[in-house]
């Protein structure tokens, strides 16, 4: 079975086991702080449980990195990392708004760059993004693509949830000149999104995102022909720690890159 199988299927297993749990009282129980930093949810042990007993099931020879449950070694020959954030968007996902997803990478090499494969799934519909590297990226069946020609309305996503006031201020230019700035919750829906053309430009200058909210993120960005810059405009890369933390940039084209950056 290719990789990008075993994650789409541990994707789907996700969605079929959280569809109705969102947005009750029994997904917010609270689990004490996570690996990454957060507080688990009884929605993101569900999710995470599912894909731990699904890469045991079929013998899959890794390590998973996963954002509540931490490094558990599932062989002593592992192939490489499945790096996992069960569930991104977790508020939306306890509150019942429709936007969050399952984000599930492969990487074989403590790096970034190394990630070969990527899922997200929008967990309110089902709906899925998925990309291996020199494959393309495809929205369930279909190939994706950054929007690359000038869009009727241009949308300009921007992650500013607990930004320091210096940071407000550098970004309020952004504010100032774009009328369709956009922030939803899910920094990995946010990042498919963008990758299927619905924005043009998405960034994250806050230092926070962590490598589980990245990492299907950046081979589907970048599969469908996304530039994937970090604060310095170098290309995107980091170790698969724990402690990491990203800024980021995906830009459909340097037009808009050239454009937003003058302005910042
Ligand atoms: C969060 C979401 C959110 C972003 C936060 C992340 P979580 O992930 O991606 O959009 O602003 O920085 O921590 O905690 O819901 O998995
Ligand atoms: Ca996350
Ligand atoms: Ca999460």
């Amino acid at each position: 079975m290719e990789v990008i199988e075993i994650l789409r299927e541990a994707s789907n297993r996700i969605y079929e086991n959280v569809k109705d749990l969102a947005g009750t009282d029994d997904a917010a129980g609270d689990f004490g702080v996570g690996a990454g930093g957060d507080i688990s949810r009884n929605i993101d042990m569900v999710a995470e449980k599912t894909v731990l007993d699904y890469l045991k099931e079929i013998n899959f020879e890794c390590v998973v990195l996963g954002e509540e449950c931490g490094r558990v070694e599932l062989s002593d020959e592992p192939k490489g990392f499945v790096i996992m954030d069960a569930i991104d968007g977790s508020a939306n996902a306890v509150r019942g708004v429709p936007f969050f997803c399952s984000s599930l990478a492969f990487a074989t090499e403590n790096k970034l760059s190394s990630i070969t494969d990527g899922v997200i799934t929008n967990l309110s519909n089902g709906e899925m993004y998925w990309a291996s590297k020199n494959k393309g990226s495809f929205f369930n069946n279909k190939q994706i693509k950054v929007h690359k020609k000038d869009p009727v309305y241009k949308i300009v996503g921007i992650n500013t949830s607990g930004s320091s006031i210096e940071l407000m201020n550098k970004l309020h230019p952004i504010f100032e000149n774009h009328n369709h700035t956009r922030h939803f919750g899910a920094n990995a829906l946010e990042m498919a999104m963008f990758a299927k053309g619905l924005m043009d430009i998405f960034i994250d200058l806050r230092g926070k995102i962590r490598i589980q909210d990245i990492a299907a993120g950046y081979v589907i960005v970048k599969e469908a022909g996304g530039m994937l810059l970090d604060a310095d405009l170098n290309p995107l890369d980091a170790d698969l720690s724990y402690e990491t933390r990203v800024s980021f940039i995906a830009a459909a084209n340097q037009e808009i890159l050239d454009e937003i950056m003058s302005q910042i």
